[in-house]
């Protein structure tokens, strides 16, 4: 199957076909990564920019280590240090960056659909790398990617989501990704930060941690998005981690073989406790390595780069 898509915006406009694909691609890509020389050539002579409005550690950092073990020439630019600052428009910058002819645009933005908009004005591939509170779909490809990998199949498991799910872009596109490729999605936490009506994208709700978990063969922690609330949802972080907060005691209640994930950055004691986070059942870490391998699948897919990565 040829991969047809110009960009990469959220999880309703992927397929079923489209998001194997990407993941059977991003499986081959893991490999390179474990070479001596974590290196191919396929990306040779394109340019990929990053372009983050926002803070980010491992979405960024990820695409970049990716465009680097393809051979592509990567600049990253910071909403700080362009021209925005100075008054420029988002479309300005976009159409002066096309001007200089790169291959793909990696953009995070505050803004929710931020990088649609790009998507229409530009003829350069956009990659969403997170934008408002709306969608974070290469999240979401590198959850399903580390959930078939280590079960085998997404199909028929049971995923519960836990947290701030109002707030959370990695929530909606997870729902979307896990519902799409045959899992049962459970969301759970606050009643203040479970929007209202969200059933109808498919998952069911629950206010209880307790029942979330213990149902579930994935579960997955959401931090309090604090930088996109404009008002008090709970008491006091002590209590929130208390009722919410994903811990030994809960996880008494666990499958055996549950699966434990968190997209990051953790508030270690908040919604995790540290030694949920750093357990036997944690898949955290895997989550980061399969966000490179993911990442390089999607760069190769939308930069046209050869099609049989073994040639190179
Ligand atoms: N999960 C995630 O998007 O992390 P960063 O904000 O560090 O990129």
């Amino acid at each position: 199957m040829q991969f047809a898509k110009k960009d990469i915006l959220d999880m309703e406009s992927l397929s079923v076909d489209e998001i194997a694909l990407i993941l059977d691609t991003a499986q081959q890509m893991k490999e390179i990564s474990k070479r001596p020389v974590k290196k191919v050539p396929t990306l040779r002579g394109k340019t990929i920019v990053l372009f983050f409005y926002e803070p980010s550690t491992r979405t960024r950092t990820s695409f970049d280590i990716a465009a680097k073990r393809l051979s592509a020439d990567s600049i990253s630019i910071s909403g700080s240090a362009s021209s925005l600052i100075k008054g420029e428009t988002l479309v300005d910058t976009a159409r002066n960056l096309e001007a200089m002819n790169p291959d793909v645009i990696v953009m995070r933005h505050f803004r929710a659909g931020a990088s649609h908009m790009l998507a229409k004005i530009v003829r350069t591939s956009i990659i969403n790398a997170g934008d408002g509170m709306h969608a974070h779909p290469t999240q979401s490809l590198l959850d399903l990617m580390t959930v078939r990998e280590n079960k085998g199949k997404i199909s028929g498991l049971r995923v519960a989501i836990i947290g701030d799910i109002s707030h959370s872009r990695v929530a909606r596109s997870n729902i979307i990704g896990f519902i799409k490729m045959g899992a049962d999605v459970v969301l759970a936490g606050p009643p203040t930060m479970i929007p209202k009506g969200i059933e109808i994208l498919g998952a069911s709700v629950t206010y209880s941690v307790n029942d979330a978990v213990c149902n579930a063969d994935v579960v997955m922690m959401l931090r309090i998005q604090k930088e996109r609330q404009n008002s008090f949802l709970f008491p006091t972080e002590r209590e929130y981690a208390m009722v919410y907060g994903l811990t030994m005691q809960k996880m008494k209640h666990a499958k055996k073989d549950v699966l434990i994930m968190h997209p990051g950055p953790i508030n270690r004691g908040v919604e995790i406790a540290p030694e949920v986070a750093d357990g036997p059942y944690s898949i955290i870490i895997d989550q980061v390595t399969n966000g490179v391998a993911v990442r390089m699948a999607l760069l190769y897919l939308t930069a046209g780069g050869a099609r049989n990565v073994d040639a190179d």
